[in-house]
């Protein structure tokens, strides 16, 4: 077996004349190209999310569900809450004028960000891309939310707050 001389290139690198410098380098092209399929890889998981909210709608709600006591609720606060099914689902709870409730899915209609009711706007706000509804309809004010947000009836019993199923569709 020959000894290489310690101050001589490997003779293995003739063989894989690879520079280490060519090796670690990622050109632009590669960059550019990366970046695109993780964009795709984004949008598609995004699509995929507002496809499965569009084939498979919340799932009706069966009977009155207590959410809270009127008097602990202020006017122009929310109390969030959460309803259990098949799927558990949150739920805010708003008390905007005397006598006046409002409860709604807390799922934004676009990317599914918790939304939260402003009391100072008197609006609901996704914080996620800025998306507003109507804190009386739940409409979509502004913003890239698709859909109004899914609404539930309120019905106070002897001071007691409850939800129950819409009788009819947000208009
Ligand atoms: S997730 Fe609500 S605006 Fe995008």
């Amino acid at each position: 077996m020959s000894k290489e001389d310690p101050g001589k290139e490997p003779s293995w690198k003739a063989d894989f004349p690879i520079e280490s410098k060519r090796a670690t380098h990622v050109s632009r092209r590669e960059f550019a190209k990366f970046l695109g399929l993780l964009s795709g890889a984004f949008a598609l998981s995004n699509g995929f999310i507002v496809i499965k909210a569009m084939a498979f709608p919340s799932e009706k709600l069966e009977g009155e569900h207590f959410v809270a006591n009127a008097a602990e609720v202020p006017v122009g606060e929310m109390v969030q809450f959460e309803i259990s099914g098949e799927k558990t689902i949150p739920y805010i709870l708003i008390h905007l004028e005397e006598n006046e409730w409002r409860a709604f899915e807390q799922k934004c209609t676009h990317l599914t960000c918790a939304v939260r009711y402003r009391k100072t706007e008197n609006k609901i706000e996704c914080p996620c891309h800025n998306g507003w509804f109507s804190a009386d309809t739940g409409e979509v004010l502004q913003g890239p939310p698709p859909r109004p947000l899914p609404q539930l009836d309120v019905v106070v019993k002897e001071g007691k707050v409850y939800v129950r199923e819409r009788e009819r569709e947000n208009v």
